[in-house]
């Protein structure tokens, strides 16, 4: 009898029977929100003049130079877990989903994208811009619950539980305050921020979400339209004070509601920690340059949005930055591995893999 054959048959059974259980168990729906940091188009689809990216060089290394929507030169952050997670697309837009009605309810089983460039955690960031507001991103989840409901019936509950939620969101809320505010009330920002982010996470879990892997707000103090209006050149101090900050209370909010709500799991990507980390060790991760945006004008690119009409970098690779607010495809890449599977310095109680696996 030829053993060899034998068992090299029976590792083969053993491969495909794995591969059929991770498509069938493994693979999680996932549903996006937040802010320009996790979007792939949503504003594409609305009335919305100037939180959009539908043009180049956005896009410039999508497939076919597409611009797609997207902040970036490729992919972002929420294409990325995508991918890792085992998704062949990143989760489309929901208002895209919204017009393919005949396909909509098996779409949405797969997830959906609710960001929207420009949203912020208050209900008037972003308002002007005419962007999705989160309550609004929330308010569409609720009705994808329905759907999915109608369609699975009992064991629909199951279905949204095993979601992961995606959540990336706060920056823009801290822009606002800073350049409309003229008291700079850390506490008092803070604290109305928290309870504006306890209030969306209640009626994510409400309707039955359970896991979620949460990006905090990253050193906003160091992208390059802030650290070009400091005179040294170096990052802005108070911008990156409130993005700690956000992130400690952050982790007070996320411990309060998994204590209240039975079967919650999360995974909070402390941002802040995770880029400066990746800022300052550039080098090594292959980024020439981490103070520069790639597509932009003047000094350090960050005089102007990304245009048709500006200058674009070559070697997109070594750039950290793409625009002047935006990381690069490449860096959104090594962030997006921290969060899936980095230590607990950077992301906490577990990673983002592990929202998935029976621990
Ligand atoms: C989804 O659910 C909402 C609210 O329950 C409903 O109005 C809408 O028609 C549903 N969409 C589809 C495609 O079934
Ligand atoms: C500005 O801050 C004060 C308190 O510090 C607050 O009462 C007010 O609502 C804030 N305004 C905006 C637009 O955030
Ligand atoms: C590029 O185009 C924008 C508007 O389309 C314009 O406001 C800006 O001045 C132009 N910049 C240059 C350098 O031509």
């Amino acid at each position: 009898m030829d053993w060899s054959c034998w068992s090299v048959s029976l590792v083969i059974v053993m491969v495909i029977k794995l591969q059929v259980g991770k498509a069938s168990t493994e693979i999680p729906p996932i549903f996006v929100f937040g802010d320009s940091t996790t979007y792939v188009g949503t504003n594409n689809y609305l009335p919305v003049e100037r939180a959009r990216a539908d043009f180049p060089f956005n896009g410039i290394d999508y497939r076919d130079a597409k611009p797609t929507g997207r902040f970036s030169n490729g992919y972002n952050i929420a294409d990325t877990i995508a991918r890792l997670f085992g998704h062949k697309r990143s989760p489309p837009p929901f208002v895209a989903l919204l017009r393919n009605q005949p396909f909509f309810k098996r779409n949405v089983l797969w997830g959906a994208n609710f960001a929207s460039g420009g949203a912020g955690l208050l209900d008037f960031t972003g308002r002007q811009l005419k962007v999705i507001t989160i309550r609004e991103q929330v308010e569409q989840f609720g009705t994808v619950c329905n759907n999915i409901t109608q369609v699975m019936g009992e064991s629909a509950e199951k279905v949204i539980s095993n979601s992961l939620i995606i959540i990336s969101i706060g920056s823009n809320g801290i822009f606002d305050y800073l350049l409309y505010n003229d008291t700079h009330n850390e506490e008092y920002f803070i604290t109305t921020v928290m309870q504006s982010y306890h209030y969306h996470l209640t009626n994510l879990l409400n309707p039955g979400a359970r896991k979620f892997g949460i990006v905090s707000v990253s050193p906003i103090g160091c992208i390059p339209r802030y650290r070009v209006q400091n005179p040294t050149g170096e990052c802005i101090e108070e911008r990156n004070l409130y993005a700690q900050k956000f992130s400690i209370e952050l982790e007070g909010i996320m411990q309060k509601l998994s204590a209240e709500f039975e079967g919650m799991k999360y995974s909070l990507g402390n941002s802040y920690e995770a880029t400066s980390y990746i800022i300052d060790n550039h080098l090594a991760y292959g980024f020439k340059d981490a103070i520069t945006a790639c597509c932009g004008l003047g000094k350090i690119g960050a005089e102007s949005p990304c245009l048709p009409n500006v200058t674009v970098c070559q070697n997109r690779d070594d750039f950290f930055w793409w625009d002047r607010y935006h990381p690069s495809q490449a860096s959104c890449e090594v962030l997006a591995l921290t969060l899936y599977r980095g230590s607990q310095k950077y992301v906490k109680p577990i990673s983002f893999s592990q929202l998935v696996e029976d621990i």
